[in-house]
């Protein structure tokens, strides 16, 4: 069984301040609440420390980092290491984000020796995301993209290590756009990512590996998503920077 995981990834939105008060309002609807499912929010990480619980009795925030560099140490202006993701106490990294490849020059390769890095050289659980641009899709061409992303995002990692990665599908054109894919195109993309997951690593990696839908995910359309037998679970935009929006999100009905 593949525990859902739904990722709250906050990008540059939200300093220190607004960061404790979603902590405080977070905590309050958390009260006695116990969720069965894997969840994180990824908030810049100036801000995380706002995140943290005070205290041993106060709410644990799991926390997901937005990027990573797949060097060790040294000159790398603006860069983050695994070591210090580790050392702050993270527990996944989001990879290859469309806006990291769009605007940053993530390429698949970059992507790939991230994975490796994150898999071999830390705990810390990469999440993958892939996706087709909008002219992509109207072109047909979303399931040779994803097949191109895969492959060589996941290039030379061993069975055992692939099944640890989160993959996250993100059409490009949903992402922030209000539109979603309907469940039924994510699940049809995201049961294809799923066969070339057996195709790369056998039928027991890919029935194990997660894979998140993201693009516009929000209370209203959880549900659907949620259902369709691939999806399991979100990375979340927009949705998650409201408290209660994204408690609404994690406590989803199945
Ligand atoms: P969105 O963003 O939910 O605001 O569309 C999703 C993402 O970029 O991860």
């Amino acid at each position: 069984m593949r525990k859902p995981i739904i990722v709250g990834n906050w990008k540059m939105n939200k300093g220190p301040e607004e960061a404790q008060k979603f902590y405080i309002e977070l905590e309050k609807l958390m009260k006695n609440k116990t969720l069965d499912i894997e969840w994180a929010i990824a908030a810049p990480s100036i801000s995380m420390v706002s995140l943290m619980a005070g205290d041993d009795k106060g709410l644990y925030i799991p926390l997901a980092a937005q990027n990573v560099h797949y060097e060790k140490s040294g000159a790398f202006t603006g860069e983050l290491s695994l070591d210090m993701l580790m050392e702050y106490g993270l527990e996944y990294v989001i990879i290859g984000h469309s806006e990291r490849r769009q605007y940053f020059n993530e390429t698949d390769e970059t992507v790939n020796l991230k994975i490796k890095a994150t898999l071999n050289n830390s705990d810390i659980t990469p999440i993958m995301a892939f996706g087709e641009t909008e002219k992509e899709f109207d072109d047909k061409k979303t399931l040779s993209v994803v097949r191109k992303q895969i492959n060589n995002g996941l290039k030379g990692i061993n069975p055992n290590d692939a099944k640890e990665v989160v993959l996250a599908y993100e059409p490009i054109w949903a992402i922030g756009t209000g539109k979603t894919a309907t469940p039924k195109q994510a699940q049809s993309v995201i049961k294809y990512s799923r066969s070339i997951v057996e195709e790369m690593f056998g039928k027991e990696v890919a029935q194990e590996i997660r894979i998140q839908y993201g693009g516009s995910m929000k209370p209203e359309n959880i549900q659907e998503l949620m259902k369709q037998p691939d999806i399991d679970g979100g990375l979340v935009g927009g949705a998650s920077l409201d408290a209660k929006s994204f408690f609404k999100l994690l406590t989803y009905k199945k």
